[in-house]
């Protein structure tokens, strides 16, 4: 097969590209999407597929969703931190564009282009990927395959429980990963203290305006670089979690290669580093048997793009 169209849909915005065969993105387009309405996301997304299949000979498309699709890679059943509700995406962006469609999972899709074109291009055998984004999307590859489960949801690595009564999660459980490590835990755990001690997130809240609640994402990110100790301790929170969540998927699946990916992967080792500390410090097999290795992502934000167009070549 030749080329193929991969949409990203994100909370914020639609990203598709043409790629060829060897994961190359030859033109991509972007546009803004308003997170909470079904119809204008599919509005978008068919807008994305036309201007890129306009005088290309496009073959099928892939798109990569932030929920949980159904085993024929036609429904987005549940989006926790989306709109979607039983949503018949690969029909409605079908029917519109004319080409043979399939949806994913977005954590799915960026796994699929880690391991073939990525951080993990060097693995033959399986991977497991965590994107650390607003929520905590995840993909496991087996046997050199994508494991999409009996029911499609295969992955959901952000609903498992870490903490019980924990912090409500918009999948309707309480204590999820997902909730302890992401862009809106960094937030979270950044404001509280923050509201707690003032005195020591001063740079932090300088970058705010002075208002613990205007904490966002990138401002943590950059008090933390300058050593600001409550946006550092955000940084803690969450790669402490993560590290835990490392040590029981080896349990698990005993995967080649961790790789971590997502918006906050762009922090680098304020992420990686106490995310490392734990997951050696939690491991059972310690010092007794050889592990996964932890590798930041290399595809960055067009391995959405890249996995799902690979994806609808299947
Ligand atoms: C959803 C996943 C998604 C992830 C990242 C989670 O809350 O359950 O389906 O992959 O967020 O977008
Ligand atoms: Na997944
Ligand atoms: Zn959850």
């Amino acid at each position: 097969m030749g080329l193929t169209i991969g949409v990203d849909i994100g909370g914020t915005k639609v990203l598709g590209g043409v790629v060829d065969s060897a994961g190359d993105v030859l033109v991509q387009t972007r546009r803004d999407t308003p997170a909470q309405d079904p119809g204008e996301t599919a509005d978008r997304i068919i807008e994305v597929i036309r201007e890129l299949s306009a005088g290309q000979q496009v073959e099928a498309v892939g798109i990569g969703a932030a929920g949980w699709v159904d085993e024929t890679r036609s429904i987005v059943q549940f989006a926790p931190n989306l709109a979607w509700r039983n949503e018949p995406l690969r029909d409605k962006i079908q029917q519109a564009v004319g080409l043979p469609t399939v949806v994913e999972n977005d954590g799915n899709v960026a796994a699929w282009a880690e391991f073939r074109f990525g951080a993990a291009h060097d693995a033959d055998d399986s991977m497991v990927l965590y994107t650390v984004g607003t929520g905590i999307g995840g993909g496991i590859i087996l046997g050199g395959r994508l494991i999409r489960g009996a029911h499609g949801v295969a992955g959901e690595l952000g609903h498992t429980m870490m903490v019980p009564d924990g912090h409500p999660c918009g999948c309707g459980r309480h204590g999820c990963l997902e909730q302890y490590t992401s862009g809106n835990a960094l937030v979270r755990f950044a404001r509280a203290d923050a509201r707690t001690r003032p005195e020591a997130a001063e740079r932090l809240l300088q970058l705010a305006g002075g208002d613990p609640d205007a904490i966002k994402g990138p401002a943590v990110t950059e008090a933390a670089r300058l050593g600001d100790p409550v946006a550092t301790g955000a940084f803690e929170q969450v790669g402490h979690w993560l590290g835990v969540a490392f040590a029981d998927i080896v349990q698990t699946l005993d995967p080649q290669v961790i790789v971590v990916g997502g918006g906050v992967i762009d922090a680098g080792d304020l992420l990686l580093k106490p995310a490392r500390a734990s997951y050696e410090e939690q491991l059972a097999q310690r010092g007794r048997l050889p592990v996964a290795e932890v590798r930041p992502a290399l595809m960055g934000n067009l391995a959405g793009v890249v996995g799902a167009a690979d994806l609808a070549r299947m």
